[in-house]
This record gives structure tokens, sequence and C-alpha cells, in this order.
């Protein structure tokens, strides 16, 4: 496996691999991460991963300073999962002097993440449309967890005539139902239970769905009792203390899945209806979503009597 550091490195490495696949991240590789590299495996292609924490797309005060790095035990897990090389570019590097090009997201981007963290996705859009004109991959694979991402990703590829496919791999996570997370290290074990609440929202919302309940408020009422809390407002106590409870919640909605506007409250959900969630846990920003009727089963993640 090759470990590229510079775009003329990486054009020489191009001219002889021909086409690849791609899984772009930020480094903190998880299973979630691997899943994405492995997705690519049928296409036959060879399979290369990009490891870039993108200054552009955090605001100020976000955790752009702090972002777990941790390059090496990366390098080793792409080494493992057989990826033909790795593209890890100094800031210097991927956005030479004089850069200053933005990509402007349309209307997909502008709830939920996108309006929680302004420029966010132009952020996202801008480092993705240069790396990918850099790789010009035939195959680019991202999880599902970053839903909204993955969508507003598709209409880059799509719009742009970027010449790639973007495949959306299944949300990997934790025997505690917690989504994989490269942030879920700012978690701790007094924390940690409380990140539970986002899956634990979403297999309320599933089991809802399933009983046969269409109104897309009585699902909303069953994942807001499970958060305890109102969205941007304070959290709510659930008889054990303010420790016990999400510090604040971005939002909890559920949403067409094509256009990720709220579902509307006269129309019957359907399976492919999605709720998204994004809250703050023990300083921690963590996003999670799932559909009502399809995907994995989140039966096991299901509230426990312990805070119901
Ligand atoms: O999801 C991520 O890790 C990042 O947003 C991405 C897609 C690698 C762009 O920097």
């Amino acid at each position: 496996m090759k470990v590229i550091r510079d775009v003329a490195s990486l054009r020489a490495e191009l001219e002889t691999l021909g086409r690849v696949g791609l899984v772009p991240t930020m480094g903190g590789l998880h299973r979630g991460h691997l899943a994405c590299i492995e997705a690519l495996r049928p296409s036959g292609l060879p399979r290369a991963v990009s490891i870039f924490v993108n200054p552009l797309q955090f605001g100020p005060g976000e955790d752009w300073q702090r972002y777990p790095r941790s390059t090496e035990a990366d390098l080793a897990l792409c080494e493992a999962a057989g990826v033909a090389f790795v593209f890890v570019p100094e800031a210097g590097e991927f956005y030479p002097p004089g850069f200053q090009t933005r990509v402007l997201p349309g209307p997909l981007a502008s709830r939920w993440e996108g309006a929680c963290r302004p420029a966010h996705f132009e952020g996202v859009l801008t480092v993705l449309a240069r790396l990918f004109g850099l790789i010009r991959p035939t195959l680019v694979a991202f999880g599902e967890k970053d839903f909204q991402q993955l969508r507003v990703v598709q209409h880059l590829a799509e719009d742009l005539a970027l010449g790639c496919k973007v495949l959306g791999v299944e949300t990997v996570r934790d025997d505690d139902g917690v989504a994989l997370s490269t942030r879920n290290a700012y978690l701790t074990p007094s924390t940690r239970p409380l990140a539970r609440r986002l899956v634990e929202a979403l297999a309320a919302a599933r089991a809802t769905f399933v009983q046969g309940v269409r109104a897309v408020n009585a699902v909303q009422n069953q994942v807001d009792e499970v958060l305890g809390a109102q969205a941007g407002g304070a959290a709510l106590h659930d008889g054990h203390g303010a420790s016990s409870a999400i510090e604040r919640l971005d939002y909890a909605a559920i949403v067409d899945p094509e256009t990720l506007e709220p579902w509307p409250e006269d129309r019957p959900l359907r399976a492919d209806a999605r709720c998204l969630i994004a809250a703050y846990v023990g300083g921690a920003r963590l996003i999670d979503n799932a559909a009502l009727g399809l995907g994995p089963d989140l039966e096991a993640f299901a509230v426990t009597s312990a805070h119901s």
C-alpha cells in the first residue's frame, strides 16, 4: 500500500492505476469506514482512501483542533483492508496558495446540519469537488450515518457531472447500539450511556411505525419522549439529575428521504421516511438516523425500563 502526501505523487500513482474507488475520510478510522472500503470491493477497482481533516467544514469554535487524529493506526487499518493507496495531504498541499473557489450546496443542505453548522456543507462540497477532481474516482462510498451529507454529495456528483457514482453504506453500530463515529472518542464511561439515547429514540420510532402508526406526530412524540428534550431547548431531567440528560438537542425530525423536508402532517408515513437526530452528549455532538420501516433491526436497542 502506498502512502501519498503530495499532489504530484498522487498524479503519478493514478497514471499507473487508472480509475479507482474512493472512501474520503477525516481519519480516526473505525468499522464504519472499513464497511465503506468493503462496499467498493465488488467493483473490482483499486481502492483508495483519503485522510484529511478539512478545515473548511468546521465552524469557529468547533472541534477542528481537537478532532481525533490517528494516522498511523489508520494506515495500518487501510493496509489490512487491502487499500491500494492512502492520500494524506497537509492543508497547504491540498489547498495550494491562491485557492479561492467554494462550492455552494442547494436546498437539501439548508435544514438540519446545514442550519446548525453554517458553511459546513459548503466546506464539505468544496473539499470533495477538489478531491474528486484530483483522484477522478469512478465510485465513492459514504456512510449513511451522515445521511444529509450523503444526499448532498449525491447531488454534487450529479449536478456537476463529476463522473462518479456515490454509494451509501449502512451505519455500523457498537454493541450498545451507538452509531460508530470518530467523535465517540469524546465520550467517557459516564456519558456513553447517554449517547445510547439517540438509537433508543430511533428504535422507538421504528417500533411505533411497525405497530402500524402512520401519523407523523405520533411517531415524533415517541422520539421526543425518549430524548427527553425539545429541539433547541434545555435538557429535561429524567429523574436521575442533570448529568443523565442530553445536554442539547439540535434536532430530532422525521423527514422525506428525498427532499429532507419535514414529513407533512397530513401525509401517512412511508417505510422510507427517515428520522434524523443531532444532540450534544458529554461535550460531543453526535448525529444518527434511520428509516422508519427499512434497514437493520433496531429492536435490541429499544429503551429499557431503567430510564423509561
Ligand atoms: O464525513 C466526513 O468524514 C467528511 O465530511 C468528508 C466527507 C471526508 C469530507 O471532509
